[in-house]
């Protein structure tokens, strides 16, 4: 299902509505990295972003009067109670960020949710067990959607992290709620979304420069075609500038590569040159030279080293060494595109900035797209995933317009597909 690009049907939004004493369910995506200390899951503040984001929905529901009752998926257990991913820790962060109670029911349907939920007094919150211990959830089964539903009387959706999905809680128990007359709105924070990624994108100011990066082409394939309808010019870092200087038929040496794609890297140049688009690509790159050691991570694969670092000044990358960041030439390049941009938009990392020695490329452009933010006054949109994440490490996370929440959603929405959780909410 594809749509014009980046427009977006207005949806209606709990700003619109009155859910004053209604029993309401509320989709959120908690979806949060967690850590096992001394035996117990926790979350880290740095890592609780997809909860903080949420807070001016529930406070708005909260003080409405709305007796709230938050629906969430954590990883993927596939239909079991994985005790890892349980969602209980997330009840105790949001109790902590709230400064107020907050229930928990170890299942997301039945009895004991039924009696909860029941109890609920006007701005009580309760937070259910992760949907997806039930396999139904995924299948998108209406049984199990319309059980999901049964408490409530009214539906939210703040999830877009988890709207590309179309699953029982972020699509099947909406139209249940729909199909008997109940309300369907869109939260603060799906409203931001949408207004972010879809309407300020729709006639950028300009210049619009778009960063893409990451470590696939194919990830990114429909997201690059669309945006060359729009960008004024387009800049590519990360492993997937690799596969673009391999179908300029440049040298990539070990590089991480997509032969396959070569032809999509091809088409999108001659579709950038033919319109005019400018489409950089590194002419300079960080190199090492991987090792493969007789060491063991945790799964029992061989561990590769990145040894012997260098600056590579030449486009061309030596047969024994591997791009793994983009280099001090292609930063000045890309910055002074940056600075002079109206509206950005950034997604994907520019080097395997997870290691610090390869993560000064990725903070150049987080500190450039901050700068220009900033002093020019440009519309920052960061699509979401390891960018978002980039951004935070690099303590420059509020100092953008937008970061969304969403990975595989945001990407799909750029794409311009139709997102089967916005797809729910009702039209205004
Ligand atoms: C995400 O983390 O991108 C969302 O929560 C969706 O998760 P999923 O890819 O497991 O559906």
């Amino acid at each position: 299902m594809l749509r014009a690009l980046f427009s977006t049907m207005a949806k209606l939004n709990i700003k619109d509505v009155n859910l004053s004493g209604k029993r309401v369910l509320v989709r959120v995506d908690y979806n949060v990295p967690m850590e096992e200390v001394d035996g117990r899951m926790v979350i880290n503040d740095t890592n609780a972003t997809r909860i903080d984001t949420t807070l001016p929905t529930l406070d708005h529901l909260v003080s409405q009067g709305a007796k709230v009752i938050l629906a969430a998926h954590l990883g993927r257990p596939k239909g079991k109670r994985e005790p890892s991913m349980s969602l209980r820790p997330v009840a105790e962060k949001l109790a902590e960020k709230l400064v107020r109670p907050v229930a928990f029911v170890d299942d997301c349907l039945g009895e004991k949710v039924r009696q909860t939920a029941e109890a609920l007094q006007p701005g009580d919150i309760l937070l259910l067990e992760n949907v997806r211990y039930h396999a139904e959830e995924e299948a998108n089964d209406p049984e199990f959607a319309a059980k999901l539903a049964a408490p409530a009387e009214a539906y939210v959706n703040d999830a877009f992290g988890a709207a590309h999905r179309a699953h029982a809680s972020t699509e099947g128990a909406a139209k249940a709620i729909a199909a008997r007359g109940g309300i369907c709105a869109g939260g603060l924070l799906m409203e931001r979304e949408l207004k972010f990624l879809g309407e300020e994108l729709k006639q950028p100011e300009r210049p619009f420069v778009v960063i893409l990066g990451g470590a696939k082409v194919s990830d990114k394939i429909a997201v690059i075609d669309r945006l060359l309808e729009k960008a004024d010019a387009l800049l590519i870092g990360g492993a997937m500038a690799y596969t673009f200087k391999l179908a300029k038929g440049l040298g990539v040496g070990k590089s991480l590569i997509e032969p396959d794609k070569v032809d999509v890297a091809r088409s999108a140049m001659a579709k950038a040159a033919a319109r005019g688009i400018k489409l950089l690509l590194p002419s300079d790159n960080t190199v090492v030279t991987p090792v493969l050691t007789d060491k063991l991570d945790k799964k029992g694969n061989p561990i590769m080293e990145f040894q012997n670092p260098r600056h590579n000044t030449e486009p061309n990358i030596p047969d024994a060494e591997e791009g793994v960041d983009i280099g001090a030439n292609t930063i000045a390049e890309y910055v002074t595109e940056i600075s002079q941009a109206k509206t950005i938009l950034w997604n994907g990392p520019m080097g395997i900035f997870e290691d610090e020695r390869f993560a000064v490329g990725t903070f150049a452009i987080a500190k450039a797209v901050a700068e220009a933010t900033e002093n020019n006054g440009a519309k920052s949109i960061i699509g979401g995933g390891d960018s978002v994440k980039a951004l935070n490490r690099s303590g420059l996370g509020d100092k953008v317009s937008f970061m969304s929440t969403g990975g595989g959603a945001s990407l799909e929405f750029l794409e311009g597909k139709v997102l089967p959780g916005v797809a729910a909410i009702n039209d205004k």
